[in-house]
């Protein structure tokens, strides 16, 4: 399915339209339909285009299993569990504590400085927790699993297995960009890695990090905060 789209590729990053990406889902599913909730109005979620790259991926890799680092407010970990009707939804965020309650922050500079960013959001999901979640059926909800963890200390081998599709999108810093990455890649043997806010103005460590890949074929969609990397494909 991805046979022409990697044939065309470069080493490094390659800028595709969403047209590409849905042209290949359009062949594997002729249903066009999809679940969704209306985009969130709060900062640090996802954008109706970019939930487009994730359901898109979704539908083609048809993931019986998927990890997401960065569960926040349960905004993309719900519109996942109510696509992937067979999938177990494992999101990943850190555990609600008095440290990341005091975290300081400066309200001021959230929409420019990444790191005040980060940790805006760090205390808000500890403060407000999955509230999208309420959205699912007992169904959906049944198969999201919500991991209590700092995303770079878990053993994604041990806790997970093998896993086919991991959304990135927990802390933006390179360390912890570096580090999910490592995760990631230790779990999918065949699948799909995205990486969230590449292009992104606050957090321009993942474009600097996924730009410096140089033995990997990266794809970042055009109008996205989106890049993702296929693994096992040819
Ligand atoms: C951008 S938000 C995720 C948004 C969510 N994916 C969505 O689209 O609705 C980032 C989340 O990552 C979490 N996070 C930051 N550092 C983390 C870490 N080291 N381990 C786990 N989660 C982390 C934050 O608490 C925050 O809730």
């Amino acid at each position: 399915m991805f046979k022409n789209l990697l044939a065309s590729a470069n080493i490094g990053v390659n800028e595709i339209k969403l047209k590409e990406l849905l042209t290949i889902r359009s062949k594997v599913h002729e249903c066009p339909k999809i679940n969704t909730l209306f985009p969130p109005v709060e900062i640090g979620s996802i954008t109706l285009v970019d939930q487009i790259v994730l359901l898109s991926l979704a539908q083609i890799i048809d993931p019986k299993k998927v990890v997401e680092i960065g569960t926040y407010l349960g905004y993309s970990a719900s519109i996942l569990a109510m696509n992937l009707k067979n999938a177990e939804i494992y999101t990943i965020d850190l555990p609600k504590s008095d440290e990341v309650e005091s975290l300081q922050v400066d309200r001021d500079s959230i929409y420019e400085d990444g790191a005040q960013n980060d940790n805006y959001l760090r205390k808000k999901q500890n403060l407000d927790g999955e509230v999208y979640l309420e959205n699912l059926s007992d169904a959906e909800l049944k198969r999201v699993e919500l991991i209590k963890a700092d995303s770079t200390k878990l053993n994604f081998a041990e806790a997970f297995g093998n896993v086919s599709f991991v959304f990135i999108d927990g802390g933006h810093e390179s360390h912890i960009i570096e580090k999910d990455t490592l995760n990631a890649r230790s779990v999918v043997s065949k699948g799909v890695i995205i990486w969230h806010d590449f292009g992104s103005n606050i957090h321009t460590d993942v474009t600097d990090f996924l730009s410096a890949q140089k033995d990997r074929k990266i794809f970042h969609v055009l109008g996205s905060l989106c890049a993702f990397e296929l693994i096992g494909f040819e």
